[in-house]
């Protein structure tokens, strides 16, 4: 069975999106077969991967299929590949936004990504990492978190971020229809961690006092490096100088233990 990890929390420009990247790319360099898939209409990851339009379907048209009941055992033409990093993933575009009405169309349509990546043809991929929209209260991610078997919750340091952590908390554990929310959490990883601030420490502080070890140990440093990534559209975990990278590559390990246990 693929580990299936919804990455998300209910703020915006915290970190999403690098997390997918960085935390895919390091877990393909650990040896793992990944697959990332971009659930947000920006495809900001999308185009971190040098996706192009290419005329070929997108998230989409895999969500239209499956709800049209046009079963296919062949997802290869939804997968794109980035030579780069190594990695597949399946691109998102514009016409994502108009899919919500679409998915509510279908009679059961929190089940919508369950029947897709729980299918036999995903079962190739080690992981599977779903780059979520902002929104928690939506159906794409309802349905990310229904087919997802981990949630990965990155936290920005700063003031009133660690508030949304119980509300996505709450959310998942009300889907899944749980009261333990524990054996779901992948982790939460502090993102954009400045120590020099009381602030990022007193974040980091008050999530391990809720979560303990459920908190990355590492966290992600808030540096320019990782700014100019998203302009040169590369990871950084494979770079030894780079800080963000090694954090990152951090999380990769201790997900690997972690799911070893
Ligand atoms: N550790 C970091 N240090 C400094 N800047 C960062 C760091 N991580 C991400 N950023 C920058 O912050 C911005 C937002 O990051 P990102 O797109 O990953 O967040 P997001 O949560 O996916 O945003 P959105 O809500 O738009 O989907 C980007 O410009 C990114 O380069
Ligand atoms: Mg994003």
């Amino acid at each position: 069975m693929s580990n299936i990890i919804a990455i998300a929390i209910e703020k915006g420009g915290v970190g999403k999106t690098t997390t997918t990247l960085n935390i895919g790319a390091g877990l393909r360099q650990l040896g793992q077969n990944v697959l990332l898939v971009d659930l947000d209409q920006q495809s900001h990851l999308s185009r971190w991967l040098e996706f192009q339009p290419d005329g070929r379907p997108t998230i989409s048209e895999l969500i239209y299929q499956e709800v049209s009941h046009i079963h296919s055992n062949n997802y290869v033409d939804f997968i794109r590949h980035n030579e780069k990093e190594n990695l597949d993933f399946i691109p998102a575009n514009k016409m994502l936004g108009g899919i919500y009405a679409i998915l509510g169309a279908d009679g059961e349509s929190n089940t919508v990504f369950s029947r897709i990546f729980r299918s036999e043809f995903f079962q190739q991929y080690d992981y599977i990492l779903f780059d979520c929209p902002t929104a928690v209260d939506n159906l794409l991610v309802s349905n990310a978190l229904q087919c997802s078997n981990k949630l990965l919750l990155p936290v920005q340091a700063e003031l009133l971020a660690y508030e949304g952590v119980p509300a996505m908390l709450q959310r998942f554990m009300a889907i899944k229809q749980v009261r333990d929310i524990c054996p779901f959490i992948q982790g939460l990883l502090v993102t954009m961690y400045n120590g020099r601030t009381n602030m990022s420490n007193e974040v980091y502080n008050t999530l391990f006092d809720s979560y303990g070890e459920l908190v990355f140990k590492e966290a992600v440093p808030m540096l320019q490096e990782a700014r100019n990534s998203t302009e040169t559209r590369s990871s950084l975990v494979g770079r030894r100088s780079s800080k963000v990278g090694q954090a990152y590559m951090a999380a990769a390990h201790e997900i690997i233990r972690r799911n070893a246990e």
